[in-house]
């Protein structure tokens, strides 16, 4: 009798015991219908290869679905989502990504599977995997923008065009920090700068999310890779990273932060360990930082054959079973398996034989369910009424040449060699980024490593392509001097530079990323050294293009050549970019997300600590990079006036207002970052003689002026302390601004 009292009150007064709904879709009664095979089905990932036909990595091209693997997958293993493109294959035509797609779903339901397959691709500079999409500047590029605005848009654009496919899943953006050059995937990174960094990780999240991911024009965006990837000891990617727990926490964490508060859906592990530990089996990192800290309510998903490699690369585990187990308890939802289902099989037994009790299993199926709902993926037709008209439009690669222009960066302009604009001038343009599409790319494009030209964007212009078309009244001539490590006709490259006004190297770095990008040397090849070498013993005017995946090292040249373009990895609109920069009809503003080194082992951050300025002499000159974080010239000259700081003091819960006119002094348009620094004179962990606070990029006509304001929080000059604390420490701070400084009070 007092239960069913209890029942009424509970139903009248505190409401019906909210089961979990969302888009229609009632998750806890679906899991609790769900068999242990299901469950476990949910949370294996597979690869494409595994379905289609053809061998592993041997598949026929292009990729079709077999019909006997898809059961397999499907009926037997109630698999909840497949990846990619196939191991070694490439990109997929639209049409054919549709028949994939709605084979997956048709197979799926004609199994009488409830729950719809989940699909996931790496989309990392536009949809790259989908033939004729929009390839954007690589993330190193957007981050030189200085503008998160585009990068929202490029994200924008990048889930409309990977939807277009039917795929509502991309595993971008990288939230790694860009503190390690050597490493192969810096160019995937924002740089080195967690400020900057994290604008650009918000704009991307929104960008691709959209105010509702269950449109047919967004899709899930994918935090990678969760924690501490990006800095490996030895630079090697997949090699073990020391990191305490106060830097992973000041620098490595806040662009993951700042992702999650966003609304990203999803996050993938980091492949690596610290400090002894595998991520994919570290419970704190997994659970207690990223569950009960950060409150991420999302899917976290496992790197590449990750839960394998706890036995066959890291040793930690002795069996496959023991692996999954270490994992699951660890706090992973989903493995991307991908190859085989072993690990399908493992997690059956363990869940069966009672050693992963079923409420952890529960927890990740239903973030797996709520996801899939949020996508909207039970309710809709895989392929909504879109048409997706502006798939690979002349507007999309618009955005894309935009970007590039607003990327490239202006490193050197000696004697106001650029722009080009004379005509009747002759150009030689050489080396070997002169006229490859790839060298622009990188990795990630229509193949994981992006060397294979055969899938090229048809139409896309190379440098030298780019240059002929846009200066016709001028004489373009191309040699190509050097491949990327041997020198190729240098006696024809010098005879024609010997004729010529004016000589463009381009210099390029084989596209790579993850272990294939592994290096020993960050310097640049004797190749391409020679090549500029012999081109300035002419004595002739030589500008640089740098298409890099990360900064080499050009100290022996870059004091001897009169300019140099820093193009990043620009993508597929790069040639026409760079040459527009050349030529004068973009006016350069980007500026570098990294402090470029001058020396091989040099990796000294712009965010140094005091100490890494004394020199042998004890002198406070140790810190010379090659270029500086945040620098980049410009064809306009911009004057700064007028600093002022509102208060003197800053109470805890107050803020102050900087405020800079900046007066664009030149006769044409341009844009500039205005960045606004601070340092903490003294504090309990020593700190940086400068670190970035806010940044403003504006545009100002010929001869304009504009006052930029900052607000400046007390909260936004915290750091980490001894205790894992974020502190705002009473004391003195100094605010800089160009060459203005001003010190206020924080009490
Ligand atoms: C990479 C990830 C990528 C995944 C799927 C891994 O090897 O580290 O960044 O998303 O493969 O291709």
């Amino acid at each position: 009798m007092k239960k069913i009292a209890l029942l009424l009150f509970a139903v009248f007064f505190i409401g019906p015991i909210k089961a979990q709904t969302i888009n229609g879709v009632n998750i806890d009664a679906l899991i609790a219908k769900m068999s242990v095979e299901e469950k476990a089905g949910q949370m294996t990932q597979i690869d494409l290869g595994v379905i289609a036909v053809g061998d592993i990595c041997n598949l026929k091209n292009p990729q079709q679905l077999d019909k006997d693997k898809l059961k397999r997958a499907l009926n037997d293993y109630k698999v909840g989502s497949i990846l990619n493109v196939g191991c070694g294959s490439g990109t997929i035509a639209v049409e054919n990504w549709r028949s994939i797609i709605t084979g997956i779903h048709a197979a799926n339901t004609s199994y009488k599977n409830v729950i719809p397959v989940l699909y996931g691709v790496d989309a990392i500079h536009g949809a790259n995997y989908s033939m004729g999409a929009t390839l954007f500047p690589q993330q190193i590029g957007q981050a030189a923008t200085w503008n998160p605005a585009l990068t929202e848009q490029l994200n924008a654009v990048t889930a409309y065009e990977t939807r277009a496919s039917g795929i509502p899943w991309n595993f971008s953006p990288v939230l790694d920090l860009g503190r390690q050059p050597l490493w192969s995937r810096f160019f995937e990174t924002y740089g080195e700068d967690v400020v900057l960094a994290s604008s650009m990780a918000k704009a991307a999240i929104n960008g691709m999310q959209g105010k509702d991911v269950n449109s047919s024009t967004n899709v899930a965006a994918c935090m990678k890779h969760f924690l501490g990837y990006s800095f490996p000891l030895s630079g090697r990617d997949r090699t073990p990273a020391w990191i305490s727990d106060r830097e992973l926490r000041e620098y490595f964490l806040p662009t993951f932060k700042t992702a999650i508060d966003a609304g990203a859906k999803t996050i993938m592990i980091n492949s690596g360990e610290i400090n002894g530990t595998p991520v994919h089996a570290n419970y704190d990192i997994l659970t207690t930082l990223l569950r009960n800290e950060l409150g991420f309510k999302g899917v976290a998903v496992t790197d590449w054959e990750d839960i394998y490699k706890l036995v066959n690369v890291h040793h930690v585990a002795a069996t496959k079973k023991e692996a999954v187990k270490m994992a699951i308890m660890a706090g992973i939802d989903m493995s991307m398996t991908p190859n085989d289902y072993e690990y399908t099989d493992c997690l059956i037994t363990l869940i069966k034989e009672g050693s992963i009790p079923i409420s952890r299993i529960d927890a990740s199926v239903r973030r797996i369910l709520t996801l899939k709902t949020e996508l909207g993926l039970f309710n809709t037709t895989i392929y909504p009424s879109t048409q997706y008209t502006k798939f690979g439009s002349k507007e999309n690669s618009d955005l894309s040449y935009r970007i590039a222009g607003e990327s490239i960066t202006l490193l050197k302009n000696d004697r106001n060699v650029l722009p080009l604009n004379n005509a009747g001038q002759k150009i030689l343009v050489c080396g070997p980024a002169a006229q490859s599409l790839n060298l622009l790319n990188g990795a990630w494009t229509h193949t994981w490593q992006g060397v294979d030209d055969r899938f090229n964007t048809k139409g896309k212009l190379t440098i030298y392509e780019a240059l002929k078309q846009s200066m016709p009244k001028n004489t373009l001539e191309y040699a190509k001097g050097a491949s990327l490590d041997s020198l190729v006709d240098i006696s024809e490259c010098i005879k024609k530079a010997k004729t010529a006004d004016n000589i463009i190297v381009c210099l390029g770095e084989k596209p790579c990323t993850e272990i294939p990008g592994n290096i020993n040397d960050l310097t640049i090849s004797s190749a391409q050294q020679q090549l500029v070498n012999a081109l300035l013993e002419l004595k002739k005017p030589v500008i640089l293009v740098c298409c890099f995946n990360r900064p080499q090292i050009i100290h022996s040249i870059s004091k001897n050549v009169d300019a140099i373009v820093y193009g990043y990895l620009p993508g597929d609109e790069g040639g026409r970019a760079i040459s527009d920069v050349i030529n004068g009809k973009i006016n350069p503003s980007g500026k570098l997300p990294f402090t470029y080194p001058s020396a091989v082992n040099a990796f000294v951050h712009y965010d140094h600590k005091s100490s890494e300025e004394l020199d042998i002499d004890f002198s406070n000159n140790a810190y010379r990079p090659e270029f500086d974080f945040g620098y980049g010239l410009s064809y306009s000259t911009f004057v700064y006036s007028d600093f002022s700081v509102s208060n003197d003091t800053l109470l805890k819960n107050d803020s102050l207002v900087v405020s800079v006119l900046v007066k664009n002094t030149s006769g044409i348009q341009g844009a500039e970052a205005v960045q606004l620094y601070y340092h903490d004179q003294v504090a309990s962990i020593t700190p940086s003689v400068k670190k970035l606070l806010a940044f403003k990029k504006i545009t100002l006509q010929a001869g304009e002026l504009q006052r930029v304001e900052f607000i400046v929080r007390a909260t936004d000059l915290s750091f980490i302390n001894k205790t894992l604390q974020r502190v705002t420490e009473p004391g003195m701070f100094d605010l800089l601004l160009a060459n203005f400084k001003s010190s206020f009070y924080v009490d």
